[in-house]
């Protein structure tokens, strides 16, 4: 690892890094900052110390065909020799063959796609094509707890945020109460419910002294914000107000896509289709890219709408398509389903046996824990949720927290889908014995 690194970078001591790291800004390194990455193989990471971890957090979700692909490494070292960096407007093959095998991929008549390089930029993108579809119109709709970014125009999709003082500088977003059936909104009980959290919504949207809102954006199962599995019939309801009321929908798959819940896409899961699509994370192997998929019978984007410099940059394209073939010859959706019931009944078994643990949700390997004071309050344990990422970290598992202020007591699994049944063995007895810890520490 240092010889590269000398090789390129030069000398340096612990001393220019602890100077490199004092001259970052506010943010830019979290918790996790004396835990240093230097290498990556499939669902696991080596510290600089040369511990290892499964990585139950695939680095923000993005690592779906896992770390240190030799594919990638060969696609990326091959493309660099050749081009590098074209501006936007530039056609290039790597930017045409990932197009149609998105397109080819995509359900639905989702065949239109655009390109940036960040979720955020992808969700304001599906925005503004949300606008020009729908002109005249003066706000979006968005979920409690939905997390679309963190440019201004994502921030203000985005509730509840510790940055909410830049809020006021976009036009507003309203914010209708979900499907969180293990803390219904409504204290009613799914499915007896008749979905009154998406009744309430209907009548929010009639009852709108704004007239009709622009799109709904959502993210199909929220993942910042509680990992919320939607109940059987949920998304229908949404999809049908859209329709009903001619509202567009746009689901923001950035974490979903790709595979992580056991379809190449969400929606496919639930058999929802969106008007708009964004995608983000998995799809660049681990290169930035990003962008969005919508109905090819809608108004498009216009020539300057949403371009950037480096928009079409043909490294993370040539990653993008190299990704997509690994997805697919590796059967990835369909291993993640499968990893992903060994979590689910493993979790089951443990949430049987321990107060901590209130609530296990997911679906492949996007798996949510609440954990809870006491099971019958659901008191969130947020306390105790640090100290289980901190022993999870301890014994060689890098579990994900939610760091929503009033979600930060769910525990993230979502580890590469490439992880074998051993690891994800290995996660269980780490999980099981750092429920056990917690549990005693706080006298649970
Ligand atoms: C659901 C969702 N939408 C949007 C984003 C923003 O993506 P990015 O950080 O690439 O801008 C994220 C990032 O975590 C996300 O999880």
């Amino acid at each position: 690892m240092g010889n590269y690194m000398e090789k390129y970078f030069g000398k340096y001591t612990e001393e220019d890094l602890k100077q490199g790291r004092e001259t970052l800004a506010g943010g830019s390194v979290g918790k996790s900052e004396d835990l240093l990455i230097v290498d990556q193989t499939g669902a696991t990471f080596t510290d600089q110390h040369g511990k290892e971890y499964i990585d139950c957090t695939s680095q923000a979700w993005s690592l779906n065909i896992g770390g240190g692909r030799q594919e990638i490494i060969d696609v990326v070292s091959e493309q660099v020799q050749h081009t590098m960096h074209v501006r936007s407007g530039y056609g290039t093959i790597p930017k045409f063959l990932l197009s149609k095998r998105l397109a080819d991929i995509a359900p639905g008549n989702l065949k239109k796609v655009s390109y940036c390089l960040h979720g955020s930029v992808a969700n304001e993108g599906a925005m503004k094509l949300a606008m020009r579809n729908k002109p005249n119109r003066m706000y979006f709709l968005t979920p409690w707890r939905g997390f679309a970014g963190r440019t201004l125009a994502t921030i203000a999709m985005t509730w509840p945020h510790p940055n909410n003082q830049f809020l006021p500088f976009m036009g507003h977003a309203v914010r209708f109460p979900n499907a969180y059936c293990y803390r219904c909104p409504f204290e009613n009980h799914y499915p007896g419910c008749n979905f009154e959290c998406a009744r309430f919504l209907r009548k929010t949207i009639e009852n709108s002294v704004d007239g009709k809102p622009i799109a709904i954006l959502m993210e199909p199962m929220q993942a910042a914000g509680g990992m919320i599995t939607y109940p059987d019939g949920y998304l229908q309801e949404i999809r049908k107000i859209c329709d009903e009321l001619d509202i567009l929908l746009i689901f923001d798959e950035i974490q979903t896509a790709f595979g992580r819940m056991g379809r190449m896409f969400v929606s496919e899961l639930y058999g929802v289709l969106p008007d708009i699509m964004t995608f983000g994370k998995a799809i660049g192997g681990g290169f930035p890219l990003a962008g969005s998929l919508h109905r090819t019978d809608l108004v498009d984007f216009g020539s300057q709408d949403h371009g950037f410099t480096f928009a079409s940059f043909p490294v993370s394209m040539a990653a993008g398509i190299v990704t997509l073939g690994i997805l697919q010859n590796e059967n990835l959706p369909e291993r993640s389903e499968r990893m992903g019931n060994l979590f689910l009944a493993g979790l089951e078994e443990l949430k049987n046996k321990y107060e901590l643990l209130g609530d296990v949700r997911g679906h492949g390997l996007m798996i949510g824990i609440e954990l809870v004071k006491n099971k019958k309050t659901k008191e969130p344990a947020l306390d105790e949720t640090g100290m289980f990422i901190e022993e999870g970290t301890k014994r060689g598992v890098l579990f994900g927290r939610s760091t929503y202020p009033m979600m930060s007591n769910v525990v993230k699994i979502k580890p590469p889908l490439v992880i074998s049944e051993a690891q994800v063995e290995q996660v269980l007895k780490v999980f099981k014995e750092t429920t056990e810890a917690v549990s005693q520490a706080y006298h649970l």
